[in-house]
């Protein structure tokens, strides 16, 4: 399992301590989860932390949009260190040009999923993005409860991938912990976000080691 740890949960006052723990670890990737206070209600942290995390690290830096009109800010997403910008479907008016705009700046392009929005809604770009990621919390906090319809929308979306020719990997984000991450492999998962059981474990280390086991 690709573990891509979210520092949505971390101690911001000490980023550099949590992002040398990361690059020690088994992580795939750093989740960045970027919020605006329109497209969620709440805001987080934009381009000079990502630019500060990209500064510390070699791993791939998945951003997650949470913002309204995700489109308007592909170049300052690519100039801030992101590998992998992703934009929810909910937020693009535009999706397909949305999608090539992030392709063309020289970044993997994901599509997110809200829990509300059918899988069906990926049906017609499944074939151009590189992550489809299915959220199993409402977006806008870490340590929500995972809400369990998600595990049915992971094996639609597994059945929609293997039977076209996308190379599209499957990421959720929301409430994983070894439980429920153990629910998500066996439905068809590529990748587990995980913010709270990672940083508020005792031993993030080997919590992110167990969640990679799965
Ligand atoms: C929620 C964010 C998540 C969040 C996950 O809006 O997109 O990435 O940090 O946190 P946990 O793993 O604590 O649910
Ligand atoms: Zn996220």
């Amino acid at each position: 399992m690709l573990i891509s740890p979210s520092i949505l949960s971390a101690d911001f006052g000490n980023l550099n301590k949590a992002i040398s723990m990361l690059n020690e670890s088994r992580s795939a990737m750093i989740h960045l989860d970027v919020m605006d206070g329109v497209f969620v209600p709440n805001i987080s942290f934009g381009f000079p932390v990502t630019k500060a995390v990209a500064s510390m690290t070699n791993l791939p830096l998945d951003v997650h949009l949470m913002i309204a009109d995700p489109q308007k800010y592909v170049n300052q997403v690519r100039d801030s260190g992101a590998t992998i910008m992703n934009v929810h479907q909910e937020a693009c008016v535009h999706l397909h040009r949305c999608i090539q705009s992030i392709k063309a700046a020289g970044m993997k392009a994901a599509v997110t999923l809200n829990p509300a929005t059918p899988v069906v809604m990926l049906e017609d770009v499944i074939e151009d993005i590189d992550m489809a990621l299915i959220m199993s919390v409402n977006p806008g906090f870490g340590g929500q409860k995972f809400i369990p319809s998600a595990l049915h929308k992971v094996e639609q979306l597994r059945k929609m991938i293997d039977s076209s020719s996308s190379k599209a990997i499957i990421q959720v984000d929301g409430g994983v912990n070894l439980e429920t991450g153990r629910l998500l492999a066996a439905a068809g998962a590529d990748s587990l976000v995980a913010g709270n059981f990672v940083f508020s474990a005792e031993d993030p280390l080997k919590a992110i080691a167990e969640l990679a086991e799965l």
